[in-house]
């Protein structure tokens, strides 16, 4: 275990603008540094990170941190693999055991299932039983190595294997349905997968969350699906984790641009000609999390769907998912409505990798993709098609590629280039700023008067030194537990560092969302001790009205004569210290 010194030890070597900015590229504006923020769907540069307090803070969600939070959340990792890296990039030697037990274990038990699962459905490949699944993938041009490396499985024909293994491993019943891979029948309880080569699914950290099971024995499709893919449960959401993710992600960072396919198999048979900076959607549509997914990969992305209309359709949906957060994504379309494993396979991998490296832009996909099925010969189609293509185009930045579209689109429509240019530029454009969220809930004066006083507090030891001798109580339990903490640091070390403090607080998000919050005010710097002195009296009034009650209460329920001096006398001392708060504020 490491102490709260050698944390900060590590914190403090690295500078967090150094950092963030090998992830996600920053611009200085004044004191600070700015950038699009990679925890929300976004393309505004609302996420800042300050050089001098070692934090960042988002303006439109609430993301908050210093270095470590921000490799952990980035890289979805736990706190000590964070702290890892980051010791690593200081050349500073730390030796930590095995980091699994800081991970939080609510889904520890489907977690456990699908880890039995996984290594179950593999070994069953490998048996005899396995003789005719590995024919199948042979046969599809997989070897052993890629069915292993992407540990492929099988589940077998008998009907609960698997949910046996599991009972004898101690599982429940409740988290076997649970995990979506049990199910419960008229005759107790079977597996859901029967005669299928399973292909694990992990997430974005490695682990196996879910399976999709292909058919392969000649199944007729009209009464077997021909994937069947686990259900959605807590660990498993198909619209939030791309195949091959944790895998792809240090090709990807390297070659700076990543693959996106559709399927699991496209992505193999991809992978399996040596390109490995790939990533494949399942079956369902591109989501804004899959595309913030994306944007943490690399900067260029090409699209490779599948070459029929539904691929097609699918490419644009996805383009413009990854433009909302700010990616112009390249295309692929491939001839003959093939997909990638099909193209591999008739055209062999040197003419598919010739493809990849030679995308079209995604104005050029949209200017086909618009002129579908579209007439250039008949005036209603021709205005429909250029209305759109304007529209498009009052959407992007760069000039040098509108004018060439502009261009392209003169020759089609045999519209003057003048004329298309003047209607673009009538176009409004809606000019994109910060966006701040403020609270839309007015704050009462006691919860100003705690905010106040922790950011304070957390640039001060004057303040903090304040607050102790003060006793007040802060109403907020959450403020009420930070300002608790930031006592305690400053007592153990004699200053105050929010930086670090955060480090105090590594399970409670709601706490450094609150004091992401409170950095967030920006108070002047030149605030002075009668300040301070202010939020500490509002917080006293609080305090003796909060007692006040509190007392009167008492009085009212006892009967014992004695009992109700002492709360009248106490009653009496609060009266007084009252009207003393209210004196200091009449002088102020
Ligand atoms: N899919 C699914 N359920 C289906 C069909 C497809 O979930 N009934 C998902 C699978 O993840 C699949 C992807 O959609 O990988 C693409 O489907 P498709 O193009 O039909 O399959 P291929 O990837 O071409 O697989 P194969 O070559 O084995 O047919
Ligand atoms: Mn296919």
């Amino acid at each position: 275990m490491l102490t709260n010194e050698q944390i900060n030890n590590i914190r403090s070597s690295v500078n967090i603008v150094d950092i963030v900015s090998s992830y996600i590229p920053l611009t200085k504006k004044g004191k600070n540094y700015f950038g699009v923020c990679p925890f929300h769907p976004d393309s505004d540069p609302s996420f800042c990170v300050s050089e001098q307090k070692q934090i960042y803070t988002c303006f439109s969600c609430k993301a908050t941190g210093n270095v470590l939070h921000f490799i952990m959340n980035y890289e979805n990792i736990s706190f000590m693999d964070a702290l890892k890296i980051i010791a690593n990039k200081a050349n500073i030697d730390i030796s930590i055991g095995d980091t699994s037990k800081y991970l939080p274990d609510k889904n520890k038990k489907l977690f456990e299932i699908y880890d039995v699962a996984s290594k179950f459905y593999q070994n069953n490949i490998n048996t005899v039983n396995g003789g005719k699944a590995r024919d199948y993938l042979h046969n599809r041009g997989f070897d052993d190595e890629i069915i292993k490396e992407f540990m492929i499985g099988l589940s077998l024909t008998n009907h609960d294997l698997l949910t046996k293994i599991l009972i004898n491993s101690k599982n429940s019943y409740e988290d076997m349905i649970k995990s979506g891979l049990v199910v419960k029948n008229n005759y107790g309880y079977s597996d859901i997968y029967n005669n299928r080569i399973m292909f694990p699914i992990w997430d974005v950290t490695g682990k196996v969350v879910g399976f999709s099971g292909r058919i392969f024995n000649g199944e007729d499709t009209n009464k077997y699906a021909k994937y069947i893919n686990t259900k959605e449960t807590p660990i498993f959401k198909k619209g939030e984790l791309l195949y091959n993710y944790h895998r792809a992600k240090n090709a990807c960072r390297q070659k700076n641009f990543t693959v996106i396919v559709e399927g699991q198999l496209d992505l193999i048979r991809v992978y399996s000609i040596g390109l490995f900076n790939i990533v494949a959607t399942m079956g369902t549509a591109f989501t804004k999390e899959h595309a913030m997914l994306v944007k943490r990969l690399a900067r260029d992305v090409v699209i490779c769907f599948d070459g029929d209309g539904a691929g097609e359709k699918a490419t644009l949906a996805c383009g413009n998912e990854l433009e909302n957060l700010g990616i112009t994504p390249k295309i692929v379309r491939l001839e003959d409505s093939l997909d990638p494993d099909e193209y591999i396979r008739k055209y062999g991998k040197n003419r598919f990798l010739e493809k990849i490296d030679n995308p079209i832009s995604f104005m050029d996909f949209k200017l086909s993709f618009y002129k579908n099925n579209k007439n250039l010969n008949d005036n209603n189609d021709v205005a429909n098609y250029v209305n759109t293509i304007v529209n498009e185009l009052s959407r992007i930045d760069d000039d040098v590629l509108k004018e060439l579209t502009l261009k392209k689109l003169s020759l089609e429509s045999k519209l003057d280039i003048e004329f298309l240019r003047n209607s673009l530029n009538n176009k409004k454009v809606v000019k994109k700023d910060i966006k701040i969220v403020t609270n839309p809930v007015r704050e009462n004066k006691y919860e100003l008067a705690t905010k106040y006083l922790i950011y304070y507090m957390l640039k001060d030891k004057k303040a903090i030194k304040i607050y102790n001798n003060s006793k007040v109580f802060i109403p907020n339990e959450k403020y009420r537990l930070l300002a608790k903490e930031i006592s305690c640091f400053y007592l153990n070390n004699g200053f105050i560092k929010v930086a670090d403090l955060m480090n105090s607080f590594v399970n409670d998000d709601d706490i450094i969302k609150l004091i992401g919050e409170i950095e967030k005010l920006e108070l002047s710097d030149d605030y002075d001790i009668k300040k301070i002195n202010d939020c500490i009296n509002v917080l006293k009034q609080y305090t003796v009205n909060y007692e006040t009650k509190n007392l009167d209460q008492k009085l009212h329920n006892t009967d014992s004569y004695d009992e109700k001096i002492a709360l009248a006398q106490r009653l009496l001392d609060l009266k007084k210290e009252q009207s003393k708060v209210m004196e200091e504020k009449k002088y102020e």
